[in-house]
This record gives C-alpha cells, sequence and structure tokens, in this order.
C-alpha cells in the first residue's frame, strides 16, 4: 500500500458498477438450447484506488476469476460497466480500448500454463526488469513454480500498466514462496504507483497486501471493508466462519475463536436461493433471510465510518454483531 492510498486519498482508477456476468445453460448437441444461465457474477460494484489493494475473497466457483477476466477484457459483461479514469471501457473499440487495455494487466494463477513454452523468458518479459543475462534465454519450464510467478508478473509490467489484476497468483505456489511473491508484488507496487486487484481464496492470503478486502459469495459481495473492519470485527456470518477457519497465531490469546463450520455445499450458480444466498449455510438465517435480497450496505448504526472505504454487509442482521454464541 502506498502512502496515499493509506490516506484513502488516491483518485479512483477504475470504478466498477452492477458488473454481470450470466453464462448460458446450454443443453443438446445437436441442436443446442438455452436452459438457463449461470450468474457466475450477479452485480459486483467497487472503486479502486490509485495506489491502492483491494483484495477479493470467496471460495471457488463464487465468479472472482470471472470478475478478473471482465477487468482485462477476456469476458464481456452482461451488464454494468467497468469506467477506467471515467471511460466505460466496456463500450470501446478499436484502437481506442487497444490503448486502455494496456494499463489493465493480468497476472494469473498458474504461472506454467499461463506462459508460452516455447517462448524464451527473455522474449516473454522484454526488458522491463533487469534480469540476469544467463537466463534471457531459457525456456519456461527450466525455472520453478516461484520463478515462473515472478516472470508472470514480469510480463504482466512490461507495457507498464496502471492496474494489475492478479487471479490467485500465489495459489500454485508452496507456502515458503507465497511470501517472496507477495513481497515482491508490494515492492513492485510502490515503485510504480501500481493498483492491484489481488484474488485470492483464503483471506489470511490478502490479509497483509490488502488495503480493502471483499468477501465475494456465489457472484455477489457480501462484505466489504478495510483490513481492520473485516479481520478485526467481521459483519457478515460468511465472513465469520472463513475466518474462524484461519489458524490463529497465539494459540494462548485470551479470546479463543469458535470455529465455525460451514455446513452443506455452495449452491449452484444457476439456481442459487432466494433471498440472502448464503442463507442454506448460514447459522443465522431466519424467515426474512429468503424473502428478502439483503443489500450490500452500511448496517445500522455504524455510517460513521470515514473515508471512502465503507464496511458494508450484505446481511439484514450485520448490526447484531455478536459472532459466534459463547459457550
Ligand atoms: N465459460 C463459462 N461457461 C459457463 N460457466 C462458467 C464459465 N466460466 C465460469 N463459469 C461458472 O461461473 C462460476 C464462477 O466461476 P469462476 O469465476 O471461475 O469462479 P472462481 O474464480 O471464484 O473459482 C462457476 O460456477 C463456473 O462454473
Ligand atoms: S441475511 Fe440471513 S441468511 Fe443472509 S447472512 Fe444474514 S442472517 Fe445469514
Ligand atoms: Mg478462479
Amino acid at each position: 500500500m502506498s502512502a496515499e492510498a493509506a490516506a484513502g486519498a488516491g483518485e479512483p482508477v477504475l470504478d466498477v458498477r452492477e458488473l454481470a456476468k450470466l453464462y448460458p445453460l446450454t443443453r443438446g448437441i445437436v441442436v443446442r438450447r438455452q436452459i438457463g444461465s449461470v450468474r457466475a457474477v450477479d452485480t459486483v460494484s467497487f472503486t479502486l484506488r490509485k495506489g491502492e489493494t483491494l483484495g477479493i475473497v470467496g471460495e471457488s466457483g463464487c465468479g472472482k476469476s470471472t470478475v478478473a477476466k471482465m477487468l482485462v477484457g477476456l469476458e464481456k459483461p452482461t451488464g454494468g460497466r467497468i469506467l477506467y479514469r471515467g471511460d466505460d471501457i466496456t463500450r470501446l473499440s478499436g484502437r481506442a480500448l487497444k490503448a486502455v487495455r494496456r494499463n489493465i494487466q493480468m497476472v494469473f494463477q498458474d504461472p506454467y500454463t499461463s506462459l508460452n513454452p516455447r517462448m524464451t523468458v527473455g522474449d516473454i518479459i522484454g526488458d522491463v526488469v533487469g534480469l540476469n543475462p544467463e537466463y534471457v534465454n531459457r525456456y519456461p519450464h527450466q525455472f520453478s513454480g516461484g520463478q515462473r510467478q515472478r516472470i508472470g508478473i514480469a510480463r504482466g509490467l512490461a507495457l507498464r500498466p496502471e492496474i494489475i489484476v492478479a487471479d490467485e497468483p500465489v495459489s500454485a505456489l508452496d507456502v515458503s514462496v507465497q511470501a517472496q511473491v507477495v513481497n515482491l508484488l508490494e515492492r513492485l507496487q510502490d515503485e510504480f504507483d501500481l493498483s492491484y486487484v489481488f484474488i485470492a481464496h483464503d483471506l489470511s492470503v490478502v490479509r497483509h497486501i490488502s488495503d480493502r478486502v471483499a468477501v465475494m459469495y456465489l457472484g455477489r459481495f457480501a462484505e466489504t471493508g478495510t483490513e481492520d473492519e473485516i479481520y478485526g470485527h467481521p459483519t457478515h456470518p460468511y465472513t465469520q466462519a472463513l475466518l474462524s477457519a484461519v489458524p490463529v497465531p497465539d494459540p494462548g490469546a485470551r479470546t479463543r475463536r469458535e470455529r465455525i463450520l460451514l455446513t452443506g455445499d455452495v449452491p449452484s450458480p444457476a439456481d442459487p436461493p432466494s433471498g440472502c444466498r448464503f442463507r442454506t449455510r448460514c447459522w443465522k438465517a431466519r424467515e426474512r433471510c429468503a424473502l428478502e435480497v439483503p443489500a450490500l450496505a452500511v448496517p445500522e448504526g455504524f455510517e460513521q465510518v470515514t473515508g471512502p472505504a465503507r464496511h458494508a454487509s450484505a446481511c439484514h442482521f450485520a448490526e447484531e454483531r455478536q459472532v459466534v454464541p459463547e459457550d
């Protein structure tokens, strides 16, 4: 995080409004019929500021990669807008689109499959980073996973973008290497004043790199807030459950955290539950949860949050801060 972002002062570089992606669900081989649609992303909104990192976290299949692909133009949204410095990039084409696109680059989860195996590393990344000359003529398979991800990052930076969308950049790496890659991303952020959308399926991975975190569930944001708000005072039962699964570093800590076990599977995004889509797995669910979709909003009594980062929760009962019943 840059000092500017820490103060919440950076200007917005990306403004995402009600972004949505429906994939058609088809049946039949000869005659394909559409029998429904998969709501991979169902109205997601956020602002990314200059020099800041937004962490997006959620279980597999919740729509993280679909958001990432829409941000960099690999998938076309079926709804909503993506404003890059005020221009709606979902409506640009041709040269104007290309000019904007170079400012938003992606780093992929799997450094191996995202690198062309027949290109040398020198060809892939050009002269963007000082590369040891002895590596220039090597191919991706001659590097370790962590080295390959560094190459993937260098390639993402080759066009000098302003925004990097990193889709689970460390999930495929050994834990010991993960921190090195995260540190590299942080150093590059400072050096080039980059803004990051950093995606992970694990809350602990994004904690230290993120200025703000969005917790995603079945195509929507369940809770958004600063690092302190999300990790210190989570208000959405889903966030609370995810955090309860993160090991507590200090076993002697007095506030022992109850482990909240999520029961049941993630419902299909082709047929999400009515009302709150988390209700089939929520231990707090009541009648209202099946009837009304909870809006992502700052709970009553918590509006005093300052700055551009709002601590918002898509739960009807978010103001009940009680995390888990005391035993
Ligand atoms: N090309 C596609 N066609 C149909 N469904 C898709 C496609 N890509 C992703 N999906 C579905 O959209 C949902 C979200 O996927 P994805 O964005 O990859 O989630 P995540 O990255 O969080 O694991 C999943 O249910 C997935 O099966
Ligand atoms: S709205 Fe209801 S089901 Fe949804 S998270 Fe809140 S309590 Fe649980
Ligand atoms: Mg993914």
